[in-house]
């Protein structure tokens, strides 16, 4: 049987990179973003497999009915990868408690959902399932001066991957993080500028930023139904940045 995976914020950088590397292993996949229309490109660009869909996930009517919508279009999925987030660069003591709280829900309150809402779905299903956080490496070590609420947001996303992953395991559920340094993606000069985004890349230990099909590639790996030993790992796609 095909299976099917739903990427949330697939419709652009790392997610649409995730979409379309699981298409071309054999995946169906639910493209799942608030941006609908550029959802639906990505997908359409994919092919007949993929499909558009809108989610906001942050809200738990729309995480609820995204995954009726994936079921009903496609079968259950095996697969659901939270990749969906926003960045901000900010120093603390200019944080605004709406940009705070903005970050904190789409990011941990969405992994949280989107986790929790697909997990009830597998166990009533009772076949297994995998779930792929993308976190940060600002999850691990703070990351920058100028993202309290983001490195938070992914150090609460790395955390949530331990928990489920120990709940789900009798369950054949496993639950992984990816956590990744700066990727050859635009959000990354966009988020902190063109110059800061230079210079960071130019001292990276290994010379070279991540690949998004790497972590993509990781995704795969991952969700193999003979991967199932896997679980409650943080792996860390950093360019040399930190080391565990
Ligand atoms: N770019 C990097 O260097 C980098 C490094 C480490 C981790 N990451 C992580 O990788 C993931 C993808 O990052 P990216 O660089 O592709 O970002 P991006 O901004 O290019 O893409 C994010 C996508 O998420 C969508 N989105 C935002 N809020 C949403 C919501 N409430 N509901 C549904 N979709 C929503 C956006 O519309 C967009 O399509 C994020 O989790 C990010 O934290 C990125």
């Amino acid at each position: 049987m095909t299976p099917v995976a739903l990427v949330t914020g697939g419709a652009r950088g790392l997610g649409a990179c995730i979409a379309r590397h699981l298409a071309s292993e054999g995946y169906r996949v639910a493209v799942a973003d608030r941006d609908l229309a550029q959802a639906k490109a990505t997908a359409q660009a994919i092919g007949p497999q993929a499909a558009g869909i809108a989610l906001d996930v942050s809200s738990e009517d729309a995480m609820e009915e995204a995954l009726d919508t994936v079921v009903r279009q496609f079968g259950l999925p095996w697969l659901l990868v939270n990749n969906a987030a926003i960045m901000k660069a900010e120093k603390v003591l200019d944080i605004g408690i709406d940009t705070f709280d903005a970050i904190m829900a789409v990011n941990l309150r969405g992994t949280f959902l989107g986790s929790q809402r697909f997990a009830r779905r597998l166990r009533a299903a009772n076949k297994g399932g995998r779930i792929v956080n993308i976190g940060s490496l600002a999850g691990e070590n703070g990351g920058t001066a100028t993202g309290a609420h983001y490195a938070a947001s992914k150090g609460g996303v790395h955390t949530l991957t331990k928990v489920f992953a120990r709940d789900l395991a009798p369950h054949g559920i496993t639950v992984n993080a990816i956590a990744p340094g700066p990727l050859d993606l635009p959000s990354v000069a966009e988020t902190i500028g063109e110059e800061n985004a230079r210079r960071a890349m130019a001292s990276l230990p290994t010379g070279e930023p991540g690949r998004p099909e790497t972590v993509a590639r990781m995704v795969v790996e991952l969700a193999r139904p003979d991967a199932g030993a896997i679980t409650g790992s943080i792996i860390d796609i950093n360019s040399g940045l930190y080391m565990r």
